[in-house]
């Protein structure tokens, strides 16, 4: 029987590495990208030699449309795709005022662009196949809109969204899409941003998880009557309670903390605001 094949965006570091270990050890081939030439390479050559399945790596910067452009083109010559999972993401720790228009739609080009125009090459090769599995990284944050993650939530919760609408196309095709929702998980995704882990040892303990406690969840939900999946019981508390919490507690809540976190904040922010306006 043929080895099943999925695809990994993102798969250099974090939850990414994280599925590209689980899935090989499973004994699936896999295509794997991201930027950070180098640790694709040892990536592939460490996984090729400990499971001995088969590993393409494609270097793939999804602010370039010329780079989606060469993976697409590399799927082309598969004729069996049979889950896809659009991992590869960032997020920026500044105000939407304090960072340029420019930097931030770059975020919309690897959150929304590319993984939209993987899952429009791939799903067609799933239907003649009958079969296929997508999973879209999307974060909790897609349910916290907050001053310092306009594009961040904004193009989380679009996948989402997406994902549901793609669940209720493809359920009847027997393909199965999740969109998975983590909240804090430990991987060089804070740091990039400049942010540390939380210092206090409770905090830790009941708000992060490991890469493996997410991944784990997100396969073995795959496929089950969630579409929406939520690793960690805290977080899953706090997506319910969300739910059925009136908007307006949300807002007070949430410009309190980011005022809390930074008191700055509401001051640049209106500053920017003018400063933009009069010149
Ligand atoms: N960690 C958390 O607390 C958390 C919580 C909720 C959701 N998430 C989501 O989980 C996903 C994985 O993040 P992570 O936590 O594993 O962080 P990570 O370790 O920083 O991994 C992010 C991955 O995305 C790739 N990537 C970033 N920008 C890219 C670009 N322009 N083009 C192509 N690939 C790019 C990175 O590869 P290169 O740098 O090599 O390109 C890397 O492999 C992201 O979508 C993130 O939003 C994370």
């Amino acid at each position: 029987m043929k080895a099943p094949k999925a695809i990994i965006t993102g798969a250099t570091s974090g939850i990414g590495t994280g599925y590209v270990n689980s899935l090989a050890k499973k004994g699936w081939n896999l295509i794997i990208t991201g930027r950070r030439i180098a640790r694709l390479n040892k990536l592939k050559k460490e996984i090729t030699q400990k499971y001995h399945v088969n590993v393409i790596a494609i270097p793939a910067d999804f602010t370039c449309d010329e780079d989606i452009k060469l993976l697409l083109e590399t799927i082309d010559y598969e004729d069996q795709i049979d889950l896809l999972i659009n991992n590869a993401g960032f997020g920026q720790n500044k105000n939407f005022f304090e960072n340029s228009i420019e930097e931030q739609q770059k975020m919309l080009k690897v959150h929304i662009t590319a993984t939209s125009k993987l899952i429009h090459h791939v799903v067609p090769k799933m239907i003649l196949n009958q079969e296929g599995a997508i999973i879209n990284v999307s974060s909790l944050s897609a349910f916290l809109p907050a001053s310092n993650s306009y594009y961040y939530s904004a193009s989380k919760a679009f996948l989402v969204s997406f994902s549901e609408s793609l669940h209720i196309d493809l359920a009847g095709k027997n393909i199965k899409v999740q969109v998975l929702c983590p909240g804090f998980t430990q991987t060089e995704f804070h740091s990039r941003q400049g942010l540390g882990e939380a210092k206090s040892w409770l905090a830790r303990k009941i708000l992060w998880r490991s890469v493996d406690q997410v991944v784990n969840k997100s396969l073995k939900s795959l496929g089950r009557k969630r579409i929406i999946c939520i690793p960690g019981f805290v977080n899953q508390c706090i997506y319910h309670i969300l739910n059925i919490m009136p908007k307006r507690y949300y807002y007070y809540l949430a410009s309190n903390r980011s005022n809390l976190v930074n008191p700055q904040n509401q001051k640049t922010v209106e500053a920017e605001v003018i400063a933009s306006h009069t010149h």
